[in-house]
């Protein structure tokens, strides 16, 4: 058994569902008792073989956790994440977090709606199973059909999920702003993540009448405020996603600088 170093723990791969589009369910359990974990908090992730190749660990949103477990949604997009998801159930992982100050927290007698766009789903399920009492709609838009067991999957997590798709081959015809919007109440507060295109559209729509947070992503070094390789540009100078987010409010984001 690895030993844990200040936020870092060990945590086995217990459970492993490929869901489609290349996307992955993958559950730990650590022996080690976790800290609280707040709904946008994130871990940095990687198993402990990497350390003898250059790898970094990499940052995923919690979307479930207890004190001896975490989930993350994980989409393969390059070689750290298709590496994770070719390991075996019993892997031996270094679990660093949860980490994240900027965290989604309701108010209460305020109406709340979520709005995801493809894996950024994750954050906002977790933020569902803390939050589902004040929250009067949860839209979760994707690309197309390739996306439906994720679909399914979070649909069995979130009671009255409302999927749309770009095409129209899964849910709704439409983008998951555009169908927020033709419900058509107004919105206190919005909780996003996505691509930038989508917390865009998100802004375009409903900045200025709803309070934005947004749950960002960037590259990431460290995950704990030591690298810099993560900060964005705000209207209160350069921020770091890891320490000062993930989640932001977007008015005080500058979305054109956003990757
Ligand atoms: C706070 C936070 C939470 C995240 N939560 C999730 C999650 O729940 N599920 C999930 O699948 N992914 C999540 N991500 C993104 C995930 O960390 C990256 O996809 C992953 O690090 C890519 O590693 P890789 O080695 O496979 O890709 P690489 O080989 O490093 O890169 C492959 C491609 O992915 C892009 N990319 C790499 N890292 C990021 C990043 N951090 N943000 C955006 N694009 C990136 C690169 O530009 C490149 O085009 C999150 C990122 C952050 C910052
Ligand atoms: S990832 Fe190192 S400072 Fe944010």
């Amino acid at each position: 058994m690895q030993c844990s170093r200040g936020l870092e723990r060990e945590g086995f791969l217990i459970d492993k569902a490929f869901l489609g589009g290349g996307v992955y369910s993958l559950r730990f359990e650590t022996q080690e008792l976790l800290p609280a974990i707040l709904p946008g908090q994130f871990f940095m992730v990687g198993p402990h073989r990497w350390k003898s190749d250059p790898f970094l660990l990499r940052p995923f949103a919690v979307v479930d956790g207890s004190e001896n477990g975490v989930e993350f949604l994980m989409k393969v997009v390059g070689r750290g994440t298709k590496d994770i998801v070719s390991c075996e159930r019993g892997t031996s992982f270094r679990l660093r977090g949860p980490l994240g100050n900027g965290v989604f927290t309701a108010t209460r007698g305020r109406s709340l709606a979520l709005v995801a766009g493809g894996i950024g789903v994750a954050p906002l399920l977790c933020a569902w199973k803390f939050h589902s009492d004040v929250i009067s709609s949860f839209v979760f838009g994707v690309s197309n059909r390739d996306w439906a067991g994720v679909a399914d999957w979070a649909s069995s997590k979130v009671s009255g999920l409302t999927v749309a798709s770009d095409d129209g081959s899964l849910g709704c015809k439409g983008t998951a702003p555009d169908v927020l919007k033709k419900e058509g109440d107004f919105i206190d507060e919005i909780w996003a993540c996505g691509p930038v295109p989508m917390l865009k559209a998100v802004y375009e729509t409903f900045g200025g009448k709803s309070l934005i947070m947004a749950s960002l992503e960037s590259r990431m070094g460290c995950g704990i405020g030591g690298c810099h390789s993560c900060t964005v540009k705000t209207q209160r100078g350069m921020l770091k996603v890891c320490h000062d987010g993930p989640v932001f409010d977007l008015s005080e984001v500058f979305l054109d600088e956003l990757i």
